[in-house]
This record gives C-alpha cells, structure tokens and sequence, in this order.
C-alpha cells in the first residue's frame, strides 16, 4: 500500500521500482503481489494505471514492455479518501477484495509516503481499522516511514515513540534511500574485503576525510518541503551522516544487520556535537544566488518559486566534525553539501598523511597518496599515488589508478529503491535506520541548529548558482592548512 500515491516520490520512484522489480524477463521481486495506492485524491483506477505508466515510461531504469506493463497493470488499485472519516474501514475492505482476487495472503507493506506531520495519524488509524498483525504472527504488517523523519530532536523522539506504540521495531523500516545506491553498499566491501585500506584507516594513516554531496540542481518544485528544512535537515541529518558512519565505523562482529547497525551507531555515539559558541568556527551556512547552470542564467534561492523573500533558508552547509574514538582521534572530517553547485557529484576523499620529509618529498613538494569514493555519477574509486615519470631524471608525478563501475562490470545495476523495496519484502533491516540512528543523528544537528537559532547575527553566506559553494567554505578548510577537492 503506497499511502500519498499521487505524490511525487510515488511517481518518480515507487512505481517505477516496482515496475522494475516485477519487469518480466528480470523478476527481481516476487510473483505475487498487488499495490494499492491510498491518498486523498479522488480518480478512478484506470487513470491511476494510465498515469502509473506515464510515471513508469519516464523514470523507469528498465523500458517499458507492453505486454509485461499490461500484467503489472493489473495489479495496480486505487482508492481515494486518506483523509476520509471511513477512510481506513474502506481500506481494510478494498484490501481484502484485492487478497481475496489475487489469492494473496494479508502480508502487507504501508509505505507511508506522507508528510511526517501525517505518519502518528495513520499509524494510528491502522490500528484502529485493525489493519496491524502483531510482530511474530503467521502474516506481516510492515510499514515504511521516509525521512524526513521529525524536523528536529524534539519532534523525531516523538515520531518514533508514537510509531513504536503500534509496530514493534522489528516491522519499521525507515528509509534513507542513500543505503540503496550500489556504491554506498560498496564501502563496506571496500573497506572489510579487501587487506590493504583496513590496515591504513585510521588517525595513523589518514590525514583527514572529505564527503560532498553536490546538487547541481535547484530547489525546483519543492519550495513547501524544502524552505522549512534547509540543507541541514535535508542532507547532513540523514545522507551524509549515513556516509560518514559508513565511512568510519569499526569492523562489524558479522554482516547482520544488528551488527552493523550497532557499529554504525557507535560512531555517531562518538560524534562530538558541535559545543556552545563553537558553531561559527566549525560550521558555514549559505544560499545560492543568481548564477549560472547548465550555460543558463538561474535565479537565486530567494526568486525561486514559492519561496517566500523573508527566508532564512540554507541551501548550502560546509561542516567539520570530529569522532572521538581511539582510530579517528583528531582526524578533521569536512563534509559539504548544498543544491545549485556547479556539478552533480557524491564523493568521499581520503587523504593520507605525507611521506616524511626526506628522499623524494625534501622541501615537502609531494602530493599525498588518496582514495576517493565516488559515489555518483561516473560509479567508482580511484586511488592516488606518485610515479617516477620515465626519462633519465628523477621527476615524480601525480597518477591514479582508477575503477570505473561502468567500464568494469556489466549487468543491470537496480536503483537505489528497488533494492530498498525488495530488502522490506524480504525483512532485512540491514540497509534501514534504526529508530537510535535517527535519534542520535538529530542530536548532532540539533547542537547545530540551537546556536544558528540563538544567534541571529550567524552569517548566511551567498555563493552564485553554479559554483562549489561560498568563500567561507573554502576559509573553512583552508585555515587547516588543507582545500576542498573538487572533480
Ligand atoms: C533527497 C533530498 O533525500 O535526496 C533532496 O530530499 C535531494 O533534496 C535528494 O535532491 C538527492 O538524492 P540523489 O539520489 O539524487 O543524490
């Protein structure tokens, strides 16, 4: 049940991942199955199909197929009135009609694709329709809850405590798509299947880490979510965290998913807040004005539509942390991330400390060996390391030796959704939040957003659309000696 099925990420994501999993030839996802789109909206179900496949023909990975569109189709339901008094009585009874057509048992997945403000009611009202099977009995009820999942500490605590009164933590998956992109799966391969980078990960050998997540698009259409949350919210609190737990987590004691929850835990447990006065030093906020994307003129955050002009709205953050533990010990990690920037890019940069200062690297002129991850686009990793250039005198160069996904493996690569989708029909957790993710994540922003609320002089810095964000950023990081990496 995809609850707000006219929304936009039931168009561009939702159905087309299901399309994709259930895409004859490929059956990814299981063979018996039907969706059923709840939300507001009154239409009948031929065009909830007819725009289904309009959804599906644009965003699809895979294309469409008639014949195997034709048996999906059918599979499709629709049924307006989520915000209907009977609504949910109306669901339990379309819900059994469709079980009953198809022959399928009550195994059911509520995909609460709704505005977080809206997730206690309808859990809520599941229950009240009786629409929740106990944990342990013979049919699943699953829900899935998206992020943003509270707008800050306060308001997540109490999501996740109104969403446990009724699902035990066992049945909720909290997605935070970024654990669903192959690359980001592939940090842990990187990491713990291979000798060499485990032995140098750490306060030894790593100089300091970088993550950037770059959005060369705009706010777009979404100025109603968008202007409340800001970048911070929208990106540091869930994605990018996510990154650096992956990035700096201790070895898992097994590939489960409690296991590596709990290591990724561990570090956020480890993540200094930013303390009291310390914000202007460690953290820099901006918004994009007037610039350039794509050889176009594009207006500045505040012409955008729907954006009121009296915002205060970051649509930039540049950031750096700590983790205190015994391997991250004093090692920098500078994270930024913001939309209008001048390229779509999601990396991870490890740069490792210098060779001494003797033999090649007399008068400190060698650049230091590092690994980037790159997480999209062009898929891959490459690792930096210096080479004598052939020729009678020593000269050294900068080379990289580099893995291109595309170029290296063939094969259908699932979107990010797809594999989220199929990890709840199969109840494996390991890609999901846990509830004390959530919880802990918010507290380290929220010792963020508390000083940029108690100190209305905290500069909101400008930078043109089309750039790699404002000067202050680079000031940031450059003020450590270091600089940002760009592609
Ligand atoms: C979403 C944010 O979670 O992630 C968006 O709400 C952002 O603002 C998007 O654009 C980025 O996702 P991706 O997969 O395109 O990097």
């Amino acid at each position: 049940m995809i609850f707000g099925a006219s929304g936009d990420l039931a168009k561009r994501k939702l159905i087309p991942a299901l399309y994709n999993l259930r895409a004859c030839g490929q059956e990814m996802g299981p063979r018996d199955f039907a969706v059923l789109g709840f939300a507001r909206r009154p239409m009948a179900v031929e065009q909830f199909r007819e725009s289904a496949r309009e959804w599906a023909a644009r965003f699809s990975r895979l294309e469409l197929d008639r014949e195997c569109w034709r048996d999906f189709a059918s599979r499709l339901d629709y049924l307006p009135g989520l915000d209907q008094p009977d609504g949910f009585v109306r669901l339990k009874t379309r819900l059994e009609e469709i079980e009953a057509a198809h022959g399928l048992p009550p195994n059911r997945i509520y995909y609460l694709s709704v505005p977080p403000e809206a997730v206690p009611e309808c859990v809520e009202r599941l229950d009240t329709a009786g629409l929740i099977a106990k944990p342990g009995a013979s049919n699943f009820s699953r829900v899935i809850v998206e992020k943003p999942i509270g707008h800050d500490l306060e308001s997540a605590l109490e999501i996740n405590r109104l969403v446990h009164r009724y699902f035990d933590e066992s049945q909720i998956f909290r997605i935070d798509h970024y654990l669903g992109k192959e690359t980001v799966q592939n940090m842990l391969v990187l990491r713990f299947a291979n000798a060499i980078f485990e032995r140098m990960w750490g306060a030894r050998n790593v100089d300091h880490v970088q993550i950037t997540v770059a959005e060369s698009e705009g706010v777009g259409t979404r100025a109603m979510y968008y202007d409340p949350a800001g970048a911070l919210r929208d990106m540091v609190q869930n994605h990018m965290l996510q990154l650096l737990a992956l990035i700096a987590m201790e070895p898992p004691v097994s590939l489960d998913a409690v296991a590596i929850r709990e290591a990724k835990l561990n570090v956020l447990r480890a993540l200094r807040p930013v303390a009291p006065g310390k914000a202007r030093d460690l953290v820099v906020r901006a918004r994009y004005g007037p610039g350039t994307a794509d050889s176009q003129r594009v207006p500045g955050y505040l012409q955008e539509r729907d954006i009121p002009p009296s915002s205060h709205t970051e649509t930039f953050v540049a950031l750096k942390a700590f983790i205190d533990n015994w391997r991250w010990a004093g090692v920098p990690f500078y994270l930024r991330t913001g939309k209008r920037m001048a390229d779509r890019t999601t990396f991870i940069y490890v740069q490792f400390k210098d060779v001494p200062q003797i033999l090649f690297n007399r008068g400190a002129q060698l650049p230091p060996n590092a690994l980037t991850l790159r997480i999209q686009p062009d898929e891959g990793f490459s690792f930096e390391v210096l080479a004598k250039q052939p020729g009678l005198d020593v000269a050294i160069k900068p080379v990289r030796m580099n893995l291109r996904y595309e170029s290296e493996f063939t094969g259908p690569s699932p979107d990010a959704y797809e594999r989220l989708l199929l990890d709840v029909m199969a109840g494996d957790h390991t890609l999901f939040v846990s509830a004390s993710f959530v919880e802990k994540s918010w507290g380290f922003v929220q010792s963020i957003l508390d000083q940029w609320r108690g100190d209305p002089a905290f500069p909101m810095h400008e930078y043109p659309a089309g750039t790699f964000g404002p000067e202050a950023a680079d000031h940031l990081i450059r003020a450590d000696g270091r600089a940002w990496k760009n592609p």
